[in-house]
C-alpha cells in the first residue's frame, strides 16, 4: 500500500524568523513569563492554539472575494445557513463573531443564577460564561480521562451514572446538559456516538435540553468512524448528521473545524429558543444575517465546513497530530494517549515531578519549550483552572497538561520533528529545572491570558 499524504499542495508561504536562545530568554522575561504577551515574530513554531490559525484553501479565499456584504439578507448568510442545515439538520442558525459569543448569546437564554450545567470538562470560556451567570459547570467526564497512561478510545466520554445521579438529586436545578466534542480540556479526546446517545436518553428522561459545543465536531466524527464499531463504512458527513440528530442545539467556534480565521454560530432545532436568542444576538453581535461577521467571513466558513468534513483532509490532519505525539513518545516524553484530534498534550506532572503544583509545573514547561526552541504552547492546568469563584483558592485540576495545538494545514511534519527534538532536549535537562513560577498579578476571571509571573526561586 502506498503511504498516505496530504490531499493538497501549498500555494503561499509565510517566512518564520529563527531566533537565538539569548533573544528568547530576554523576550520571555519582558513578557512576564506569559506567552500570550509575546509578539508573534518572537515565536518560531506557534502551537498556542489551533483556533483561527489554520490555512484557508484557494476556494475559501475565492469565497472571500465573492462574499456578499449586504446588511440584511446576505447571500453569504444563506449559503452558510444552508450548509449548516445540510451538515447538522438544524433549521435555525445565528452567526456570531466566534465561539464564546455563541455561548454568551445562547446562555443568556438558557442559564439562570444558581443552576447547574453538567458536561465533560467544559472549555474555559464556556465555564466563564456559566460562572459569570452565577451558575455552576459540573464536570462529569469519565475517570479514565484523568489518567494519561490509560488507553481508552473515547476519553471525552461522560460518566453516565454521575450525570444520572446529578439529575436524580437535582433535576430542577439543571439548566441543560453540554457535551464538548472533541473535549478540548480533557486533551482533544473524542466522545463516542454510544455515549452521546446515552446522554440523550437521560436528557429525554428528565426533560432537559442537550447542547453540543461543536468546535471540533468533524475531528470527533473522524474518531467515531475509525474507532467505534459499526461506523467504519459510514461517511464523515453521515456520522456528523447522526451526531447532531442527538442534540437540541449547538454552539460553534468556527475557528477550529470551520477552518476560518474568525467566526462562529449557534444552531438550533427549536424556533422558540431561536427567537429568544435572536434578540440577544442583535444586541450583542449584530443583525440576524451577519451576527458579528462580514459577508465574506460567512462565505469562507461555508466552504471551510465542507472541506473540514472530508475524510482525506481529516485523516491527514489527525495523522499529523499523531506523528508529533509518536515522535515525542519515542523520546520518552510523557504524552497523553491516545493522541487527541487537534493537539498533543504533555503530562507536566510526570515531566517535572519535582516541581510543586503551587509553582505551576505546566507553565514552567511552556516557558522551557519556548526558551529551548521558540515553540509557543499553552498550559492547561492550574493557571487556566483559575480560582474557585467562592473560596478564591487556586484550583488544581486532576491534570496538569501542556498543549501543543496544531494549526490546520499550516505546518509540515518537519516542523513536528523539530518540535519533538526541542521537547526531548528540555526533558534531558529537566533535572536542572527545580523551581517553577509564582503569580505577581492576575485578573479576577480567565487569568491565564493576562497574568504576570516571576521565577519562584528569586
Ligand atoms: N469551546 C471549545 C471546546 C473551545 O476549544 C473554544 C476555544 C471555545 C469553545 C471558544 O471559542 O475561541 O471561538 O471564542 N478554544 C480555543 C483554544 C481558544 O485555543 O482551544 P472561541
Amino acid at each position: 500500500m502506498l503511504p498516505f499524504c496530504e490531499p493538497y499542495k501549498i500555494k503561499m508561504i509565510e517566512p518564520l524568523y529563527r531566533s537565538s536562545r539569548e533573544e528568547r530568554e530576554s523576550w520571555i522575561r519582558k513578557a512576564r513569563y506569559n506567552v500570550f504577551n509575546l509578539k508573534s515574530d518572537q515565536v518560531f513554531i506557534d502551537f498556542l492554539t489551533d483556533s483561527g490559525t489554520g490555512a484557508m484553501s484557494d476556494r475559501q479565499w475565492s469565497a472571500i472575494l465573492s462574499g456578499d456584504e449586504s446588511y440584511a439578507g446576505s447571500r453569504s448568510f444563506h449559503e452558510l445557513k444552508d450548509t449548516v442545515r445540510e451538515l447538522t439538520g438544524f433549521e435555525y442558525m445565528l452567526p456570531t463573531h466566534q465561539g464564546r459569543a455563541a455561548e454568551n448569546v445562547l446562555f443568556s437564554v438558557l442559564i439562570k443564577e444558581g443552576q447547574l450545567v453538567p458536561g465533560n470538562a467544559h472549555f474555559d470560556t464556556t465555564k466563564g460564561h456559566i460562572e459569570f451567570r452565577k451558575a455552576i459547570a459540573v464536570d462529569c467526564t469519565i475517570d479514565e480521562a484523568a489518567d494519561t497512561t490509560k488507553t481508552h478510545p473515547f476519553k471525552g466520554n461522560l460518566n453516565i451514572s454521575k450525570i444520572e445521579s446529578l439529575l436524580e438529586e437535582s433535576a430542577d436545578l439543571v439548566s441543560f446538559i453540554l457535551i464538548t466534542a472533541t473535549c478540548n480540556t480533557a486533551g482533544g479526546q473524542p466522545v463516542s456516538m454510544d455515549n452521546m446517545r446515552k446522554v440523550r436518553n437521560l436528557a429525554d428522561k428528565y426533560g432537559k435540553l442537550l447542547i453540543i459545543d461543536a468546535a471540533r465536531f468533524a475531528e470527533n466524527a473522524f474518531f467515531i468512524k475509525t474507532r467505534e464499531e459499526g461506523y467504519g463504512d459510514k461517511s464523515i458527513k453521515a456520522i456528523v448528521l447522526e451526531m447532531f440528530s442527538l442534540f437540541d442545539g449547538a454552539t460553534m467556534s468556527a475557528k477550529k473545524d470551520g477552518i476560518v480565521n474568525i467566526g462562529g454560530f449557534i444552531a438550533l432545532r427549536s424556533k422558540e429558543i431561536y427567537q429568544e436568542a435572536a434578540t440577544y444576538n442583535i444586541m450583542f453581535e449584530g443583525f440576524l444575517t451577519y451576527g458579528g461577521l462580514a459577508g465574506r467571513d460567512m462565505a469562507a466558513l461555508a466552504q471551510g465546513l465542507r472541506e473540514a468534513t472530508e475524510f482525506e483532509y481529516l485523516k491527514s490532519r489527525i495523522s499529523q497530530v499523531a506523528f508529533l505525539g509518536g515522535q515525542m513518545k519515542s523520546f520518552g516524553i510523557p504524552v497523553q494517549e491516545p493522541f487527541g484530534g487537534h493537539a498533543v498534550f504533555i503530562d507536566a506532572l510526570r515531566f517535572f515531578p519535582h516541581i510543586p503544583r503551587e509553582e505551576f509545573p505546566g507553565q514552567t514547561l511552556v516557558i522551557e519549550l519556548y526558551k529551548a526552541g521558540g515553540i509557543r504552547c499553552a498550559e492547561i492546568g492550574a493557571l487556566m483552572a483559575d480560582r474557585d469563584p467562592i473560596t478564591r483558592e487556586n484550583r488544581f485540576p486532576a491534570l496538569e497538561l501542556v498543549r501543543l495545538a496544531i494549526p490546520r494545514r499550516a505546518y509540515t511534519n518537519n516542523h513536528m520533528e523539530y518540535a519533538a527534538a526541542v521537547a526531548r532536549n528540555v526533558l534531558y535537562a529537566s533535572e536542572n529545572t527545580r523551581r517553577g513560577y509564582r503569580i505577581i498579578s492576575e485578573a479576577p476571571i480567565m487569568r491565564h491570558f493576562t497574568m504576570e509571573l516571576e521565577p519562584a526561586g528569586l
